[in-house]
């Protein structure tokens, strides 16, 4: 089978795209005949640097899948070849999903109807999963969310499923994405860049935020503390440049968030989906051959959106 192996570690050019042998099912796995695999932004780190995630020369990247069931492994239900999934395999130690057949265990599969979209499916399990995570920990402080990257992949599920559970969305994103932002369900939309960011999102809020979802990391999290309420919460899935004294001032909670493959939230995530209640913004759909664009895609925030490769 074709797939894009990471032959060194280094700039996506280390990626090539080649014959490998085809997994085999074993015991309590499913081979999946891979139709989109979603790129998220670890894959990109983990083309350069995977030691965090003890990933070797080799490897084939790609945590989230989508495609049919083409063969189990002996103790699997024969009954469930032909059926389409969306998958995210083990993280951070797994992956596999850019090539033409991928091997996850039967438990990190969720089933679609037959008519579903599986270049859509592919861009959700990772980035919607990390969106749920992130709304556990938020949806208890109260109903005024403030969402800085509320563009990305993590963003717009967050949004949608904030919205769904009545939150107040204010999102930080550049003005491009404000009207897909606003589609999917945010109250507010601010641009990052302008100069008073934070200052205008608090005046449009009207009050102090409940929570933070700090979705991109940097300096945005620190500017909006002071307009945390007391007691507020903020999650965070990349590194806020905080000082935390500030949150032990005001009893402020920080949760850092990583995800894991969880096979409960990826059954609910694909339910939603194909209930048509989760939706997926994909700008961009490249052959397995141009992952190194891919890649590049990613990395420069060009997309404005989900990008899948289609094995
Ligand atoms: N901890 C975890 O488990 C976990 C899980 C998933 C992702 N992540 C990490 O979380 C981050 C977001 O993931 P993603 O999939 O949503 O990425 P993404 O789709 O590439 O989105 C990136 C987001 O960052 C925004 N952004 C870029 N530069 C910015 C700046 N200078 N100031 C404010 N916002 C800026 C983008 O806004 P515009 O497009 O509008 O410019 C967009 O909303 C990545 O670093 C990723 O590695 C962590």
């Amino acid at each position: 089978m074709r797939a894009a192996v990471v032959e060194a570690f280094g700039e996506p050019g280390v990626i090539s795209v080649r014959d490998v042998p085809i997994p085999e099912p074993a015991q309590g796995q499913i081979r999946i005949k891979v139709v989109a695999a979603g790129i998220n932004p670890v894959d990109t780190y983990n083309a350069k640097d995977p030691s965090w995630a003890g990933i070797a020369t080799g490897c084939i990247l790609g945590y989230d899948i989508a495609g049919t069931v083409e063969a189990v492994g002996h103790d699997v239900s024969s009954d469930l070849i032909g059926r389409n999934v969306m998958a995210m395999t083990a993280f951070p130690q797994g992956q596999g999903g850019y090539a033409e057949y991928a091997v996850v265990d039967e438990p990190l599969a969720a089933y679609l109807p037959d008519d579903a979209d599986l270049v859509a499916a592919a861009s959700v399990p990772l980035a919607a999963g990390t969106a749920w995570e992130v709304l556990e920990k938020l949806e208890p402080a109260g109903p005024l969310m403030l969402v800085i990257g509320g563009s990305g992949g993590v963003g717009l599920f967050l949004i949608q499923l904030a919205a769904a559970r009545g939150v107040h969305v204010v999102a930080m994103g550049q003005e491009r994405s404000h009207a897909v932002m606003h589609a999917h369900g945010a109250t507010t939309c601010v641009d990052y860049r302008s100069p008073d960011a934070i200052a205008t999102a608090v005046d449009l809020a009207g009050g102090p935020f409940d929570s933070i979802a700090e979705l991109v990391g940097g300096p945005l999290t620190a500017l909006a503390q002071p307009h945390l309420r007391d007691d507020g919460v903020i999650a965070a899935i990349a590194p806020p440049d905080l000082a935390i004294d500030a949150l032990i001032d005001a009893n402020q909670s920080l949760h850092g968030i990583l995800i894991r493959d969880n096979s409960e939230r990826l059954r609910h995530m694909a339910d939603l989906f194909s209930g048509g209640h989760l939706r997926t913004h994909v700008t961009r759909v490249l052959p397995l051959d141009e992952v190194a664009e891919a890649h590049r895609l990613v990395d420069s925030g060009e997309a404005g959106g989900k990008v899948v490769l289609t094995p």
